[in-house]
């Protein structure tokens, strides 16, 4: 297995929010990284968005444009499993479903070299489950980046029940190599930062259902009123309301408190397809 300073190719798969942040990280860490979807106009927006940003970078005096260009080099967008076959570090960032995980660890786990390591960057799903569809949950991890990835400065690790410590040393110190903070979570549903994040999210959605207040009024109370930089509904916005509406099933499936049990507003929103700032209308419209 490789340590964090041989990680040297990373695969992501997901090329969306997430994935195309975590793929900028990677390369500009010096990493080849091959970026998987199964979507291909989610590769090409990944690969356009990505090079905008790291120009900005370059732009600022951030970055130095051979840094620059040789990290939009580094990224090959890929279109099957088996081309990452040479990955030291596979980082999953797919839609937040247990099955379409679990189905996707057991191809993983198939075609990449015995040595590799395969991180899951899911919001709440248990790693200790995704481990087990896997004949190598000694080397199963979470590695759960935050929106957006280039910008947040953490990254929870979630040891599953069998990740062995080579594996949890070797993914931390990467995650310190893309100059992250570190915390690490027990494999509980949603792990630290989400426990605590979602109700709050739920809750706006609750005050906004049951007329407590406008949505705007709502968010710039939480925004002026407890120093967040966004309120909590343009957060969900942010974040992705399917994403949100994910994370907190397993809560309450998890958790088995009705606490944790979705708003149905959330749970309207994303019925209509409302999924928030990425498909341009969630709780706000984006022109
Ligand atoms: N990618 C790269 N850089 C970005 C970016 C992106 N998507 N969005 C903004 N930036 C950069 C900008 O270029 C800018 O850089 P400079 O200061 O060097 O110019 C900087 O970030 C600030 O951006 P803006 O001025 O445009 O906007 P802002 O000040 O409002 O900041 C924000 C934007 C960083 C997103 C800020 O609003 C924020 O921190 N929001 C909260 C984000 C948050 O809580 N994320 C966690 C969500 S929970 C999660 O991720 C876990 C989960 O499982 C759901
Ligand atoms: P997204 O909808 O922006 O992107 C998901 C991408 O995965 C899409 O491009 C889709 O085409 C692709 N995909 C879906 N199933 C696939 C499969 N079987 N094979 C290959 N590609 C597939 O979602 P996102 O917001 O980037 O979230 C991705 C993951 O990251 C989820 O597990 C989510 O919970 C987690 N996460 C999200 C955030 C956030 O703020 N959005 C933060 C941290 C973690």
């Amino acid at each position: 297995m490789a340590t964090a300073s041989e990680i040297a190719a990373v695969g992501v798969i997901g090329a969306g929010q997430m994935g195309s942040g975590i793929a900028q990280l990677a390369a500009a860490a010096g990493c080849a990284v091959l970026l998987l979807d199964a979507d291909s106009a989610a590769l090409s927006r990944a690969v356009a968005s990505i090079s905008a940003s790291l120009r900005r970078l370059a732009a600022k005096g951030q970055l130095s444009q051979a840094a620059c260009e040789g990290s939009i080099k580094r990224i090959r967008c890929v279109s099957t499993v088996q081309d990452l076959r040479d990955a030291d570090l596979v980082i999953e960032a797919i839609v937040e479903n247990e099955d379409v995980k679990k189905k996707l660890f057991v191809e993983l786990d198939k075609i990449t070299k015995p040595s590799a390591i395969l991180a899951s960057n899911t919001s709440s799903i248990s790693i200790t489950r995704l481990a087990s569809a896997t004949k190598r949950p000694s080397q199963v991890i979470g590695m759960h980046f935050f929106n957006p990835p280039p910008i947040m400065k953490l990254i929870e690790i979630i040891r599953g029940a069998d990740t062995s410590d080579e594996v949890f040393a070797a993914v931390k110190s990467f995650s310190e190599r893309l100059e992250k903070t570190v915390i690490c979570s027990q494999d509980y549903p949603g792990f630290i930062v989400n426990r605590i994040l979602m109700p709050m999210i739920n809750e706006a959605f609750w005050a906004l259902y049951t007329g407590v207040a406008t949505k705007e009024d709502i968010d710039t109370g939480m925004k002026l009123g407890t120093n967040h930089p966004m309120g909590p509904l343009q957060l969900a916005d942010f974040i992705g309301l399917d994403v949100c509406l994910s994370v907190l099933r397993v809560l309450h499936n998890g958790l088995g408190d009705n606490k944790y049990s979705p708003c149905p507003l959330l749970v309207q929103y994303v019925d209509a397809g409302r999924l928030g700032k990425k498909r341009g209308v969630g709780v706000y419209s984006y022109g």
